[in-house]
């Protein structure tokens, strides 16, 4: 550690206890939360580490390997009041402690934390509420009572939502019912890693009405990475330009192309089967209708191959 901190440490302490007195009066703690400190310690970081370093049950060194770390970087943490520009004011923390005498807590963050979210996500905020962050309020994850932590990791070398599979591993620890459709026969790739949560998602919030999309409609979501299916075509179906989830699930199916029912029951929801081929011919005899080889394979895509829409001239029935 250098002494950077000196030259912000007077200033610094003086803003930060008026920070900390207004924090104080808005937020006074509820009944058995613990009263936090007002002060900063005048030597920042170098005083925590005496205590906490890589060897401590929770190693914190990594932190300087990250972005947070990078002390001529004026709106950074190191920048700022380092260890205490996120976990507050730690002077009180840091004192000596008589043994058997508890030592007064500090701000902190994660499953160990007696804070709340809102409470935690304010100290990101501070440093963090433009850009992406725009709709992070009212979107379902605040609303949640998500913490900023709950995804992120802060001393880590490699935050895990920066890499495919510790993205889909910190949704997951919440989400379990989307673990397991991925996991099934018919899945966008997820679980090797070519497509991630956030390729589809906002996971801090989206103009979207729901469902936290990338993009602000659905079909547009998809049309991101399928632009082919966007058109324009000469001959449209109806469906497809309304909805793709009308067909699709967006994770995982147990039938082929994600498809929420196979064919010809997919089809039949909106179309009659009269006068048109429709039960498969097995073998076996069937109670109702003319069995028909056509339906075998790929069912009514057999003939109506253009199931997304078509370009060709004579392409109205959607078969070329
Ligand atoms: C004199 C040693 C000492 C110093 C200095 C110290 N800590 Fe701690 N800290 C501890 C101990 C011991 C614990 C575990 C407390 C417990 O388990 O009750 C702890 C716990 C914590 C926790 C978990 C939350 C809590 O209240 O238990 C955080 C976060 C933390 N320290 C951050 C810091 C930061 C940031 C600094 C510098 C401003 C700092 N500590 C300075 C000894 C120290
Ligand atoms: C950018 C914000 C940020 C900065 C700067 C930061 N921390 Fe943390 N700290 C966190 C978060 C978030 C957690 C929750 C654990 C995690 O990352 O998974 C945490 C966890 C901890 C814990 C573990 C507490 C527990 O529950 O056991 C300690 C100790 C700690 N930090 C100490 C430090 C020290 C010492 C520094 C300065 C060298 C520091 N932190 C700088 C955000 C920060
Ligand atoms: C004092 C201001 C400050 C605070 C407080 C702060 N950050 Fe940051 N954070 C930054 C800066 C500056 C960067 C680097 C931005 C850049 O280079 O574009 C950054 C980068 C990040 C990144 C991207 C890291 C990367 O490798 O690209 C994440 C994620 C992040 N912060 C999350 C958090 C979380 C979560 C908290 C609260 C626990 C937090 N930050 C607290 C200033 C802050
Ligand atoms: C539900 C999980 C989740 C939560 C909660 C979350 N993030 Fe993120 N965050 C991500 C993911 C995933 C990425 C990577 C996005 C990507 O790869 O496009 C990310 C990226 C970032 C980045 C770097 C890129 C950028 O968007 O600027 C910052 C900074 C950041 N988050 C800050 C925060 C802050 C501050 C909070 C709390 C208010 C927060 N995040 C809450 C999942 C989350
Ligand atoms: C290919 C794009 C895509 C990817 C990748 C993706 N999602 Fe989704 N997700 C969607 C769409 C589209 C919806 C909305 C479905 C609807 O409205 O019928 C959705 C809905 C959700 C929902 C709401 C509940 C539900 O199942 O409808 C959750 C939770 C969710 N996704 C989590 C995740 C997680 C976690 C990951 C990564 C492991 C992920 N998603 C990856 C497109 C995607
Ligand atoms: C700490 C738990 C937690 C983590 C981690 C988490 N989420 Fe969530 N998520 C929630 C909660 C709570 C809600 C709001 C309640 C609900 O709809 O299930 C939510 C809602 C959502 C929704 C909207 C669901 C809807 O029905 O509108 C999507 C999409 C989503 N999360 C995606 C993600 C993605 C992607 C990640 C990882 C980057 C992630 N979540 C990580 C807890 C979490
Ligand atoms: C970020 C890019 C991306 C987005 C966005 C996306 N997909 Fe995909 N999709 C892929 C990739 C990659 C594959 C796998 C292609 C392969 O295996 O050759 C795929 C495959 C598919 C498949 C074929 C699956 C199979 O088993 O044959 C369907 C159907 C599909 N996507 C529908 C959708 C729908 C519906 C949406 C919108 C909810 C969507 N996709 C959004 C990238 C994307
Ligand atoms: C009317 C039902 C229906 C709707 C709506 C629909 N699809 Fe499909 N989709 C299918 C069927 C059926 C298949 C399988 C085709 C086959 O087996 O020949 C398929 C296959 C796919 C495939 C994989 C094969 C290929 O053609 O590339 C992708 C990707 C796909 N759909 C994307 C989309 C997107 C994106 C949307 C929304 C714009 C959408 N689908 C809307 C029925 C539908
Ligand atoms: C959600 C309802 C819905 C589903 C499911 C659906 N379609 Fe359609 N389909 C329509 C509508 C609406 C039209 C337009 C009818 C019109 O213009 O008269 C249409 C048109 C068609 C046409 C062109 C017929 C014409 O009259 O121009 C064909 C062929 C077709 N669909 C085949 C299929 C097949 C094959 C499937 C299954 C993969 C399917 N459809 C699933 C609603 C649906
Ligand atoms: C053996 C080829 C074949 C198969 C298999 C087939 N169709 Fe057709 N379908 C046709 C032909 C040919 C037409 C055009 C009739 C016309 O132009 O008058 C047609 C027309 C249609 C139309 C337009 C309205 C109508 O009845 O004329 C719809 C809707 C349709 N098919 C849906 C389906 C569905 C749903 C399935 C699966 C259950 C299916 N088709 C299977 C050949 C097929």
């Amino acid at each position: 550690m250098n002494n950077n901190h000196r030259r912000f440490a007077v200033p610094f302490l003086l803003a930060g206890l008026v920070m900390a007195m207004q924090v104080a009066a808005q937020d006074a703690p509820a009944a058995g939360e613990p009263v936090l400190g007002t002060d900063y310690t005048e030597k920042g970081a170098d005083t925590c580490l005496k205590c906490h370093d890589e060897d401590s049950k929770f190693p914190v060194l990594s932190i300087f390997k990250t972005k947070h770390a990078q002390k001529d970087d004026h709106r950074a943490p190191f920048g700022k009041l380092q260890c205490e520009s996120c976990h507050g004011p730690g002077a009180k923390h840091a004192e000596k402690v008589r043994p058997g005498e508890e030592r007064p807590p500090i701000m902190n963050f994660g499953v160990r934390s007696k804070q709340t979210a809102t409470q935690q996500n304010k100290a990101c905020m501070g440093c963090h509420e433009r850009g992406n962050r725009m709709a992070w309020k009212g979107s379902e994850h605040e609303a949640g009572d998500v913490a900023c932590a709950s995804c992120h990791q802060i001393h880590a070398t490699r935050d895990r939502v920066f890499t495919a599979g510790g993205q889909s591993e910190a949704c997951f620890a919440c989400h379990i019912k989307q673990r397991g459709d991925f996991f099934k026969s018919s899945a966008h790739p997820v679980r090797y890693g070519t497509l991630r949560c956030s390729d589809c998602h906002s996971p801090h919030g989206s103009a979207a009405a729901g469902k936290l999309l990338a993009k602000p409609t659905l079909n547009q979501t998809c049309y991101s990475c399928h632009a082919e299916k966007r058109g324009p075509l000469l001959w449209e179906h109806a469906p497809v330009s309304e909805d793709c989830s009308t067909c699709h699930t967006p994770h995982g199916s147990v039938h082929p192309a994600l498809l929420k029912k196979p064919a010809p029951l997919l089809c039949q929801q909106c179309h009659s089967p009269a006068g048109h081929p429709s039960v498969a011919y097995t073998g076996a005899a069937l109670p109702s209708g003319t069995p028909s080889g056509f339906l075998l394979a790929n069912s009514c895509m057999n003939c109506h191959s253009q199931v997304h829409g078509s370009n060709h001239p004579s392409g109205a029935r959607l078969m070329r």
